[in-house]
């Protein structure tokens, strides 16, 4: 590692949270497969022990809930007392909560939002200082499908995804000019602990033909309808590898063609009431 010039280094430094499983886990191991260094924030870093040994030196495991600020600083610190530098901050811990908006109780509400928003802030708070010392950097923001997009059910993980991405929109504008990148990260249906991992508010029968119906599909879809978690890595290190990344990756087409709807959606409401809009400023 060269210390803090501007120049991205190759091999690069990775900072991952939720390392431990699905998408993490497989950025973690590409990136080390590739000869890069990758410090693996985890609450529990036992999953992960198995890679020390194949890779040594080059994974740094670290014990953090991206919830509590003070142990993602403690990581950071960490992270540049082995490394030096940091290349490329993965925002990828999160988790997703299921039910109608009205369902989902004010403590799950909270809840999701605590790891999926406020655990994303407490991340940046503590590597923007790095990067912006650097004057380089990535920073991948762990979206979704559900960042630009919603249906029966996933309200409130939705709201969380698109929180993100408004945080995001005025970050890159903020950060370029420190020589700082920002990629939203954007997966549709991926197969991962995702799924099992799920919060599930409490049900409310007028809501079984719209949450219920939605839950049963997605219970439904086969097996071919989930994208493999090593191609969305694979996705994100072509974005990390290019000299022009998008703000917005979208991985999968099935997640992709459901955001164009959405957009598509959005920009009809805008020409479709655009004489409503216009006479305000008359
Ligand atoms: N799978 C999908 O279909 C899909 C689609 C779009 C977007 N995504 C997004 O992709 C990201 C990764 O999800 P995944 O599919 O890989 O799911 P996953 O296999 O359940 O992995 C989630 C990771 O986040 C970690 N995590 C959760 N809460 C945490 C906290 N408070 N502090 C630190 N780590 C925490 C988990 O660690 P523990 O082991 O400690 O729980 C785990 O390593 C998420 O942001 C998710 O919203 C997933």
């Amino acid at each position: 590692m060269n210390g803090t010039t501007n120049q991205p280094t190759v091999p690069r430094t990775w900072l991952i949270t939720g390392a431990t499983s699905g998408i993490g886990r497989e950025l973690t191991l590409q990136a080390l497969e590739n000869g890069d260094a990758v410090s693996a924030i985890a609450r529990d870093t036992a999953p992960l022990e198995d890679l020390v040994e194949a890779h040594g030196d080059r994974l740094l495991l670290v014990r953090a809930d991206v919830r509590d600020e003070q142990s993602v600083r403690t990581a950071v610190e960490r992270t540049l007392t082995r490394f030096g530098r940091i290349d490329v901050v993965a925002n990828n811990a999160g988790y997703g909560l299921f039910g109608a908006v009205e369902e989902a109780s004010d403590a799950q509400a909270r809840a999701v939002f605590d790891t999926n928003v406020f655990g994303v802030l407490n991340v940046l708070r503590a590597t923007l200082p790095v990067l912006r010392s650097q004057r380089s950097g990535h920073v991948l923001q762990g979206s979704s499908v559900y960042g630009q997009s919603a249906h029966p059910g996933v309200g409130l993980l939705a709201a969380t995804k698109y929180a993100v991405e408004g945080l995001s929109d005025a970050l890159a504008a903020e950060v370029a000019p420190l020589g700082i990148k920002v990629t939203l990260v954007q997966p549709g249906m991926t197969a991962t602990p995702f799924l099992s991992n799920l919060d599930v508010a409490a049900g409310l029968d007028d809501y079984d033909p719209t949450v219920r119906e939605v839950q049963k599909g997605i219970g439904e879809l086969p097996p071919s309808a989930f994208s493999a978690a090593a191609r969305i890595a694979e996705g994100i290190r072509t974005a990390v590898d290019s000299p022009n990344p998008p703000l917005r990756l979208a991985l999968g087409t099935a997640g992709a063609t459901g955001m164009r709807t959405a957009l598509e959606a959005r920009i009809a409401d805008l020409d479709g009431w655009n004489r409503v809009t216009d006479a305000v400023d008359r």
